[in-house]
């Protein structure tokens, strides 16, 4: 599902069944500089957190990504969405707050360059993670840094030709399941290995100490814009994607 048009709005509420996740991505490029209509859709401690950045680019960008969040939350949830109260976990992962919990709607969302992307299920946690390829990172040294043992094999394996298409591949799924996950970066890293292969919809490898938590997991790629990676971490199998 693709929002690029600035007049965007959902007129009737969208079914999300238990087993579809719906991933939907959203072209800032073209609906970003509608910030005035956007922010009407927010709420007040939104629009303070859109009024501290710093470049009018990044404010535009937030602002018209978190008003379309509300948008299609609004729909699945048959609420208003200027209504909608988050809450924020103590890593700051947001949720819609206890007066959803029988919609039992989960999401999470990613920026990156010109594209956001919004994934959306019913009772299953998830993590989203879109990134931009840049070839001017010191991807030896990241991954170094970031990468457990076997994907830093993985990746001295890859072709050359194909190294930083597998460096993003690696990041954004190792990405997802942090974000699935909502602990952020106080799970360790090197605590758990992902396939570096292209497409690869079974990506989630092993997790240590309990190796059992892999299995709790489905990690996979999704397709995106040409020159970025994206990847998909949801709790459980057998979920069909809608995008
Ligand atoms: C939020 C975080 C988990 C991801 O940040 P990021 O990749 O820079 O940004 P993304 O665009 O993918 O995600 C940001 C969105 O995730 C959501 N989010 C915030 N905290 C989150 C958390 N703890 N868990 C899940 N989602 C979170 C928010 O909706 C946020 O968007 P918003 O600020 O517009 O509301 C970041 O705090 C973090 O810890 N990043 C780790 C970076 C790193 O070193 N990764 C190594 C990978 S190998």
């Amino acid at each position: 599902m693709n929002i690029s048009d600035p007049s965007f709005r959902l007129e009737k509420q969208i079914k999300l069944p238990e087993d579809e996740v719906h991933l939907w991505r959203v072209d800032l490029a073209r609906v970003a500089h509608e910030e005035e209509k956007w922010k009407q859709v927010l709420s007040e401690d939104e629009r303070k957190r859109a009024a501290r950045f710093h470049f009018a680019r990044d404010c535009q960008n937030f602002t018209a990504t978190r008003a379309l969040l509300r948008t299609v939350l609004g729909s699945y949830t048959a609420c208003d969405p200027s209504h909608l109260v988050f809450c924020y976990s103590d890593k700051e992962k947001p949720s819609l707050s206890p007066d959803h919990l029988g919609d039992r709607i989960e999401f999470n969302v990613s920026h990156s360059g010109t594209i956001a992307l919004l994934a959306f299920s019913r009772g299953r946690m998830l993590g989203v993670d879109v990134e931009q390829i840049r070839e001017d990172l010191e991807h030896e040294a990241l991954a170094r840094r970031f990468f457990s043992p076997h994907e830093q094999q993985q990746l001295a394996a890859a072709p050359e030709n194909d190294r930083i298409h597998a460096f993003f591949r690696c990041w954004t799924r190792k990405e997802a399941y942090i974000k699935a996950t909502g602990i952020g970066l106080s799970l360790p890293l090197r605590d758990f290995d992902v396939s570096l292969v292209p497409g690869d919809e079974n990506a989630m490898l092993s997790t240590r100490p309990d190796a059992r938590e892999a299995a709790r997991w489905s990690l996979r790629e999704v397709p995106t814009d040409e020159g970025y990676v994206a990847a998909l971490c949801v709790e459980g199998h057998g979920w069909r994607l809608q995008s």
